[in-house]
């Protein structure tokens, strides 16, 4: 519809946007495609000490790409100045995951999510809306939880729309159908190598209505094995193709996740988010896990009453249970 009155601008955060991932994701979101062609938006760039140059010219490129929506951009390594007056805070900054020790990842990605929460419970807007990206993303988004508590919980998410999307091709390439015309996956869990993607409420818009995914794919054993591992190592595989990690899929998932979230979900579709669980599904209270949600008006809510059969009780259990042990590990260098 013809929009005659402009909308006040949106304060997005980025945080690591010298990094590859803030890179492709800057001039989407200054384009329109994370908060719609109508949201004036002003940006707000965070990065080390380090990248300030490259921020600097990352900025740069920003205001030649003339983009109508941007009124305003900062480029700053001060994150007091970087979190005021932000709506939307866009998390990708973080210690990056090398091979090896998890651990030590959570060690140092606490320390700076604890900093970065902080930093936002005191000067971004009291309703600002969070995605953590930077892995490991849902243990970060807890520890950003707990560290932001006037922020409500259920402000703060982390990504597993990269997995989601992942699954949602897995199917289109099987089956031979557009991406679009698949539906409905399940992302569940973490963002890991332990992430369960389910594909037993999966649809395809065959043109004469919806069919199961079950019910197309006669070879439930090419979903039990190869469709789960495939999205579960297909970072890794991008990144031994890339020599680097995935970074505009990351920020396109990133922007469907916000736009969804904050636009809404089309009616009877449903997406995956990493959410604080409220204990749906069995899931112990207290864990940031992906679930099937469903958004409207800036809210999420948790699909209901979806069956789950046996195998997928395990995989769900087991990711759970791994979020539990990164919990533990990200808690006991709190203290
Ligand atoms: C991805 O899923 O592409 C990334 O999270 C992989 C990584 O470890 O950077």
């Amino acid at each position: 519809s013809f929009v005659d009155v402009e909308k006040d601008p949106l304060v997005v955060l980025v945080t690591g946007a010298a990094g590859q991932v803030g890179y492709a994701l800057v001039p989407m979101i200054a384009g329109g495609s994370m908060l719609g062609p109508d949201q004036p938006i002003i940006l707000h760039m965070l990065d080390i000490e380090p990248a300030a140059e490259i921020l600097k010219g990352v900025k740069m490129e920003l205001l030649d790409g003339a983009f109508p929506l941007l009124k305003g951009v900062i480029a700053t390594t001060n994150v007091i100045e970087a979190c005021k007056g932000v709506d939307i805070a866009i998390m990708l900054g973080g210690f990056p995951r090398r091979k090896g020790d998890s651990k030590d990842l959570i060690f140092r990605n606490v320390g700076i999510y604890k900093a970065q929460a902080s930093a936002l419970e005191q000067h971004a807007d009291s309703n600002c809306k969070v995605l953590v990206v930077a892995n490991p993303a849902n243990t970060n988004a807890l520890i950003l939880k707990e560290f932001a508590p006037s922020i409500p919980d259920e402000n703060i998410t982390s990504l597993t729309r990269l997995d989601h999307n992942r699954a949602l091709n897995q199917i289109s390439e099987n089956l031979n159908v557009h991406v679009g015309d698949v539906k409905n996956v399940i992302i569940w869990g973490n963002h890991s190598s332990y992430v369960y993607p389910d594909a037993n409420h999966a649809t395809v818009d065959i043109g004469a209505g919806l069919k199961p995914v079950r019910e197309l794919i006669a070879d439930d054993q090419w979903l039990n094995t190869e469709f789960i591992t495939n999205v579960q190592q297909r970072g890794q595989a991008i990144i031994k193709s890339r020599r680097l990690s995935s970074a505009f899929s990351t920020a396109s998932a990133a922007c469907d996740h916000m736009r969804d979230w904050i636009l809404g979900t089309p009616k009877g579709t449903w997406v995956s988010m990493g959410v604080y669980s409220d204990g749906s599904y069995g899931i112990q209270p207290g864990l940031i896990y992906s679930f099937p949600v469903t958004c409207e008006k800036g809210e999420w809510l948790i699909v209901q009453g979806l069956k789950i059969d046996e195998f997928a009780r395990e995989k769900m259990d087991a990711v759970a249970k791994e979020l539990m042990e990164e919990k533990a590990v990200a808690y006991s260098c709190l203290h």
